[in-house]
């Protein structure tokens, strides 16, 4: 299939372009590089050993996007493009709306006139809210705590009505969990331009002595260690369950939502032991106040993609742990 991959060439992005070329989709991604290093889609070319089309581009160009769509003509895009610090889109909410939701609408007018019919999007647990039962199944009322969080639902919500308009569109909403981990190659992984907001990219810092120690938010949450649970999801499995929507929307017409992560969840505590087991390094660790809008624990009921998009996650936590060291080691130094 050829598939247009916007922000292709980000965290989630990257992941998933080698495992679309692996199974000899025709790939085109356009990312405005906000957010990504320059060189990882050479990273992916050599990995890969296939072609790679890319466009340097914004997600909000009307005309860029025309164009492609007549060069390229995709039968599918995967939209990872946006923004996602949750801070931050506290802080400069029209940025986010603009990226967020204008991004999804131009990209989805470009679609509509060049009469592209699929699209897997790249939503967010963060949809939920606060729990009111775990494990969230797709049912969970929607009540999203930020305004990143609230972007995502908004632009949900406008993908599932542009699928409605005719009987034979499709778009599949993944609702992520929290990903984590590397390529085994330590050739691709996360890299935060700024300071990192999540554990785990946080945690190896410590790891490799450039933080000197790890603030744990809170140890008095409702949980059998006291700390935040969470799940959390390598990023192959993730980057595999787009291959898994893309064949299903090759065959499924209207708007379906999917929670990608494994079922299981981790505390931190337990974070920080599996990545001083993989590290062999210890992580220091301090007690603090609870983060504002973090819930005690998270987990996803992920029966739905189990069972309609015949996909699992694979990962353990030692390999999450693992390939997020390697990754750190090889490419920062410490
Ligand atoms: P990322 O920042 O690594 O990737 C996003 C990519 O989009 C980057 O390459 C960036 O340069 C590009 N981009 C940003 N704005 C753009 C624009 N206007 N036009 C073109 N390209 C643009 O993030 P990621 O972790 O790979 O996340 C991918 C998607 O998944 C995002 O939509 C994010 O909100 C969503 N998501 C991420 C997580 C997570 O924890 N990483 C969790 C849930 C959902
Ligand atoms: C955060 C976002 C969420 C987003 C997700 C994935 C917030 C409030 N939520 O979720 O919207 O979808 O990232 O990008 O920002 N922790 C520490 N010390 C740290 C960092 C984190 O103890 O320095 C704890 C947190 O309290 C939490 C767990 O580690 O219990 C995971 O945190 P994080 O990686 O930031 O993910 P989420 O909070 O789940």
């Amino acid at each position: 299939m050829r598939v247009l991959v916007t922000g292709g060439a980000g965290y989630i992005g990257s992941h998933t372009l080698l495992e679309l070329l692996a199974q000899g989709h025709e790939v085109c991604v356009l990312d405005n590089y906000a957010n990504a290093a320059p060189d990882v889609l050479d990273r992916v070319r050599a990995l890969s050993n296939r072609p790679l089309r890319d466009e340097t581009g914004d997600v909000r160009d009307r005309s860029r996007l025309d164009k492609i769509m007549d060069d390229f003509a995709p039968e599918a895009v995967i939209h990872f493009a946006g923004l996602k610090a949750v801070g931050e889109s506290g802080t400069n909410p029209l940025g986010y709306y603009d990226v967020n939701i204008n991004g999804t609408l131009t990209l989805l007018q470009a679609m509509q006139r060049a009469d592209c019919k699929r699209i897997i999007f790249s939503s967010s647990a963060t949809v939920y809210g606060e729990p009111q039962y775990l494990p969230y199944d797709e049912a969970h009322p929607l009540n999203p705590m930020s305004v990143y969080g609230r972007t995502k639902l908004m632009a949900e919500q406008i993908l599932t009505d542009w699928a409605a308009a005719q009987p034979d569109r499709a778009t599949v909403l993944l609702r992520y969990f929290n990903p984590v981990g590397a390529h085994p190659s330590a050739d691709l992984g996360e890299d935060p331009r700024d300071t990192p907001n999540n554990l785990m990219p946080l945690i190896a810092q410590v790891a490799t002595g450039k933080r000197e120690a790890l603030q744990v938010y809170g140890d008095d949450y409702d949980t059998p260690d006291g700390t935040g649970l969470r799940d959390y999801i390598h990023v192959v499995d993730l980057a595999r369950a787009h291959l898994a929507a893309l064949s299903y929307a090759a065959t499924q017409s209207g708007a379906r939502p999917f929670n990608i992560g494994t079922g299981q969840n981790y505390s931190v505590r337990e974070m920080v032991q599996a990545f001083e087991k993989a590290s062999g390094r210890k992580i220091p660790t301090i007690n603090s106040p609870r983060r504002d809008g973090d819930v005690a624990a998270m987990q996803a009921d992920a029966r739905r993609a189990n069972r309609e998009l015949g996909w699992q996650a694979t990962h353990g936590l030692d390999d999450m742990a693992a390939s997020t060291w390697a990754w750190q080691t090889k490419n920062h130094n410490g």
